[in-house]
């Protein structure tokens, strides 16, 4: 099974068990709107992330321009220090979205998020970006999450 079907298929399944809409700073969504952002499982804000487990993510946003593309890159902010978050599949056209994006259309990004067992017990703010052909933010988000053991 290659990871692709973990990202359209699989994750769907336990997004729709403990979906929590959370809060969440806009850090820049210049080519599109954010609607609605979901983690799950997150029953208490900040989420509460479990190392070895793995977390959906459903950005709901409406689109502003036509993209081919749409790349997620994903960072944690460790006391001001932005370090790079490596995550399955960057490609959004694989997870939950319709390419080539349209304008004026409501999308969902559906991806995980593997909270690796190496990773310390902090909290942190993770930004979570999806970029369109030409590098600009369909969406930007920032919200607080906790390692917990
Ligand atoms: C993602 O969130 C949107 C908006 O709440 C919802 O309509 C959709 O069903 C969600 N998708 C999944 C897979 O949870």
């Amino acid at each position: 099974m290659d990871l692709r079907v973990v990202c359209a298929v699989l994750l769907p399944l336990f997004a729709f068990t403990y979906a929590e809409q959370v809060k969440f700073v806009d850090c820049g969504s210049v080519a599109g709107t954010v609607v609605q952002v979901e983690i799950s499982p997150c029953p208490n804000q900040p989420c509460q992330l479990h190392k070895g487990e793995s977390y959906s993510v459903n950005v709901t946003f409406n689109s502003g321009v036509v993209s081919q593309t749409s790349k997620a890159v994903v960072y944690g902010w460790l006391v001001g220090v932005k370090v790079p978050f490596p995550i399955p599949i960057d490609d959004g056209c694989k997870c939950g979205i319709q390419c080539p994006i349209q304008q004026q259309k409501r999308y969902s990004y559906i991806n995980q998020l593997p909270v690796k067992t190496e990773y310390p017990s902090i909290k942190l703010v993770v930004q979570w970006e999806l970029r369109e052909d030409s590098e600009k933010d369909l969406f930007c988000i920032k919200f607080p999450v906790q390692i917990v053991s």
